[in-house]
């Protein structure tokens, strides 16, 4: 049996998201240092902008057929998503076509994403929550900014949300794209009802990139920043994604050994 890690992250050509990756890829190789780590994008886009720009970086697949040219028999593919949306599921249909072939891989598993489901909820949740400031005075509140989904998964954003607004009224998650429920109109509105005068938001993403430099802080009209702004509301920005977090880092870690505790058993 050997055995390889694969971390498959979005992607990013940002250099402040950088340091999420460096850092996690950093950690799981001084936790594991006698399995190979390789790092995969699973974004074409950001692939097809690299390839133009003179770098490269493997796709899943890619990652893959060279670790079989290594002679590896067994892998666990670890996502670095933060919900299990179409990118982690594409992962899982890879790694079933490639288990079980005549000369493939005997095993590959697919770690899950930062949220994985109903069960660890409240232990993700409270480590997201942790990340909040936690000397808000009176009228501040806390906006994450999730990605967002066309999957149904989606319903994790909100259960996040819901589980936020349960324990803290002042904490919220909301989503840049296709969830209108969770959309930064939702939060401006709950906000000007609320009174609040400052919204702490923080990047609910793996790295803080280009989702962070233009829809986060931008200043385009559309940006959460802009937005609240106009709105009369003061900001203040947290600069840094999910993977410079121990705690966070942490369940992506955890996700990891349960997958690599289940690769004899394919
Ligand atoms: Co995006």
């Amino acid at each position: 049996m050997k055995t390889a890690i694969i971390l498959a992250a979005f992607g990013t050509r940002h250099k402040n998201a950088a340091v999420s990756l460096e850092r996690i890829v950093g950690q799981v190789r001084q936790t594991y240092p006698e399995i190979p780590v390789r790092l995969a994008y699973t974004s074409r886009v950001i692939r097809g902008r690299m390839k133009k720009a003179g770098e490269t970086v493997d796709s899943v697949g890619e990652a893959l057929d060279a670790l079989l040219q290594d002679g590896v028999t067994h892998v666990v593919i670890q996502s670095l998503h933060l919900i299990p949306g179409n990118e982690f599921h594409e992962l899982v249909d890879l790694a079933r076509q490639k288990t079980g072939n005549p000369g493939g891989f005997e095993c590959v598993r697919v770690g899950s994403p930062l949220v994985a489901d109903e069960n660890d909820l409240t232990e993700v949740a409270e480590a997201i929550m942790a990340i909040a400031d936690q000397d808000r005075k009176e009228k501040e509140a806390v906006l994450f900014m999730g990605h967002g989904t066309r999957h149904d998964n989606a319903v994790y954003y909100e259960a996040l949300h819901d589980y936020f607004q349960q324990r803290d009224r002042t904490i919220h998650m909301g989503v840049m794209e296709h969830q209108e429920a969770s959309s930064i109109d939702v939060f401006l509105e709950r906000f000007k009802a609320d009174g609040v005068t400052k919204v702490h938001l923080i990047p609910f993403l793996f790295g803080a990139g280009w989702h962070v430099a233009k829809d986060m802080i931008g200043d385009g009209e559309k940006s959460w920043k802009t937005r609240l702004e106009q709105a009369g509301i003061q900001c203040k920005p947290v600069l840094k994604g999910a993977g410079e977090y121990d705690r966070m880092v942490a369940i992506w870690l955890d996700h990891l050994a349960d997958a690599l505790s289940r690769l004899d058993r394919c």
